[in-house]
């Protein structure tokens, strides 16, 4: 703990003298996340205090912290005072008695609280505090799009920790030191291989090894899910049909269903893609997405697993016609089967329309589903975000779309309150991201990219936190408290974002990568001219994809009414999704006064001006950050330096060679 350094009277001096000679844990089992607890606690104390403290399972009265259940307190402690009725997986946190009180509504939220006294006295906050915290939604999962290979489906951040040569390795103390992380931002679930899913993950000796997964992530409060190939009753069973309704592909599902929670018996659920991207599913055999999620939802609704079914479906489409729209396909697929989902079923949304572009509106699936439980899916591997190689904090984006609000019939509905299952009475609902950590030891490929998991953690229990404070907290937690460090690395990833948009894409024209194959790097030509779907409509006077009802592909027209006038009429939609929604010429005129193209022009420099600051914000914390994180982040920001320069000119060119129209500042086609 990097407070160390500071003074008592900094501190706060009565900290100091308040240094718990016991830790209490309620469960004496030392699998148990209440166990884990106390061993976190003796552990972070003897970093605070530079002492160890007693563990006993025995209930003191005075110095000591206490780390249980409501109900494990009240059997061995007594009755319980001021503990408001808490929520699954929450806690009480009291600092203000003799004994510090830390009791989770379950053992998970016993551990959570832990985590989060630890944290307060990490960052030097030793105030007396007696509090309550509940999670926002029951969903907190991460995925990882790991193969069986080993390699990770994007993810940057080197081979799986999971697998190697199609088995699971068998050394899990990565998978340990991870399960500690995640629990420590409250992610309670993690679906460990690939949603392009290889069946051989189920042979018997896979199911083993998912077990051995499952017991080092257990102790942590975690479950663990897997991804389903649909084809597999076929393509690896041996059966003739993986036709969702036939008889004998309903017996081999719970035929693996069985053998899996004969070995996890407290497994999570299944992750399911089907009829997108290549991917089989129900389309084959004329059976509706529901009808497919169903019989799932049926296998493991006994065991109390739950069935993650992904929205991202969609099919190749034709440029050519002109109302044919990638946008709309995930409302089209799934609106008229609200109400057809079994319980346990959970759709799971990209938080827009497309794919984890820079700048999306919110998917309008998430109103247009009013009986159907829903997640919001994020992506913390930097996919189209510069694949950790440039700097960029994610959690403002993501605010973006879990603060708007889409006034379903004309009340508040903010995205946040809807995946939580508190806009529509959903008992299921709350958020999975796609996380790709890797064996490096930065875990996703540079240390400054860790804010992204952090926040997404910490959004997934309370998506009303401010992106600031929470970045915050992960500076002071892993940098230490120097106010230097903590300003400059918060003014650094603040800007981030919006510079990477600058100088990666505009206006809701989407990331102008190359979309063909590796999402990185500059490449605007990429966008058209295929099937994807992801496309700019850029011609020589043009710009934008019409999605108007009135004259483009009626993809406004999915939003509730208030939203869909707003997106519908070009004088009201935000510069930032103009072209998003509309198509227009690049002579045009933004609500800001520019044109569509000085814009461009405009943005790309300003945005690779920022990017260049950052690399001199680090530099001056030469002395203040050890010497191997410091040569890492800079050797990252002196190359996002040079790429944004990159980006820029390519993109600017791009549109200069298009349109022949000039730079008003006469930098672009002048060098
Ligand atoms: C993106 C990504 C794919 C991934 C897909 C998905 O298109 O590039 O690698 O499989 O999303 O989310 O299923």
């Amino acid at each position: 703990f990097a407070f160390l350094g500071l003074s008592a009277a900094e501190n706060g001096l009565d900290g100091w003298l308040r240094l718990p000679s016991n830790i209490v844990t309620l469960n004496a089992t030392e699998a148990s996340p209440v166990y884990v607890a106390g061993t976190e606690l003796q552990n972070g104390l003897k970093g605070v205090y530079g002492k160890s403290a007693q563990i006993t399972h025995k209930c003191k009265t005075s110095s000591s912290v206490v780390v249980g259940t409501v109900d494990q307190y009240r059997e061995i402690c007594g009755a319980v005072k001021d503990v408001p009725e808490l929520e699954e997986d929450g806690f009480w946190l009291n600092t203000k008695g003799q004994t510090i009180q830390i009791l989770g509504q379950n053992e998970r939220g016993a551990l959570y609280g832990a985590f989060e006294y630890l944290s307060m006295l990490a960052q030097g906050n030793f105030s007396k505090v007696a509090y309550a915290s509940n999670p926002s939604a029951p969903i907190r999962w991460v995925n990882q799009w790991d193969n069986m290979d080993g390699r990770i489906e994007r993810g940057y951040g080197g081979p799986s920790i999971f697998f190697k040569d199609g088995q699971i390795v068998d050394d899990l103390t990565r998978v340990a030191e991870y399960a500690r992380l995640l629990a420590s931002i409250r992610i309670n679930a993690v679906v460990i291989n690939n949603v392009n899913a290889d069946a051989a993950t189920l042979n018997a000796t896979n199911l083993d090894g998912v077990a051995r997964i499952a017991d080092v992530f257990r102790p942590y409060g975690i479950q663990v899910g897997l991804s389903l190939n649909f084809a597999a009753p076929q393509t690896y069973g041996g059966l003739s049909t993986f036709d969702p309704l036939d008889a004998s592909v309903i017996e081999w599902w719970s035929n693996i269903t069985t053998q899996i929670y004969d070995r996890v018996p407290d497994m999570a659920g299944y992750l399911v893609k089907a009829d997108s991207e290549g991917q089989p599913g129900p389309q084959t055999y004329n059976r509706t997405l529901a009808e497919a999620a169903n019989l799932f939802a049926k296998e493991v609704q006994p065991y109390g697993g739950i069935v993650m079914y992904r929205a991202f479906v969609y099919n190749q489409l034709n440029e050519s016609i002109w109302t044919d729209d990638r946008a709309k396909a995930a409302v089209e697929f799934f609106k008229d089967l609200d109400g057809e989902f079994d319980d346990n079923v959970v759709i799971q949304i990209k938080f827009g329309p497309i794919d984890f572009q820079v700048r999306e509106p919110p998917s309008p699936l998430f109103a247009n589903l009013f009986n159907t439980s829903m997640a919001i899916e994020l992506q913390v591997t930097q996919e189209y975000l510069g694949q950790q190689s440039h700097l960029v904090y994610v959690a403002p984006l993501w605010k973006t779309i879990l603060d708007a609000d889409l006034r379903v019939d004309q009340q508040p509905s903010l995205v946040r309150d809807i995946v939580a299952g508190k806009r529509f009475n959903r008992k299921l609902g709350g958020s999975a991201a796609v996380v790709n950590v890797g064996t490096n030891t930065t875990w996703l490929g540079s240390h400054l990219s860790m804010s992204n998991l952090y926040a997404y953690g910490r959004l997934a229990w309370n998506p009303a936190d401010d992106a600031q404070d929470i970045l915050q907290d992960w500076i002071r937690l892993t940098f230490g408290l120097d106010r230097k460090v903590l300003d400059t690395i918060t003014r650094m990833s603040m800007e981030s974002w919006p510079a990477y948009e600058q100088y990666s894409g505009n206006l809701g024209i989407q990331t102008l990568t190359d979309i063909l194959y590796t999402h990185y790097g500059p490449n605007p030509a990429s966008q058209d001219n295929n099937g994807w779907g992801q496309w700019t409509r850029a011609d020589q006077t043009s710009i934008g994809m019409d999605r108007t009802v009135s004259n483009g592909t009626g993809f406004s027209g999915q939003y509730p009414d208030e939203i869909a006038a707003m997106y519908e009429d070009i004088n009201t939609t935000p510069d930032d999704l103009l072209l998003w929604f509309h198509h227009v010429n690049y002579t045009h005129r933004l609500q800001s006064g520019k044109t569509v193209i000085q814009h461009f022009y405009d943005a790309h420099y300003s945005g690779a001006e920022t990017a260049e600051t950052f690399l001199a914000q680090w530099e001056s914390l030469h002395g203040k950050i050890d010497t191997e994180r410091y040569n890492h982040v800079r050797h990252f920001l002196d190359y996002q330096t040079g790429h944004s320069i990159v980006w820029r000119d390519a993109i600017n060119n791009f549109y200069y060679n298009l349109s022949g129209i000039p730079d008003e500042a006469t930098r672009v086609g002048h060098h």
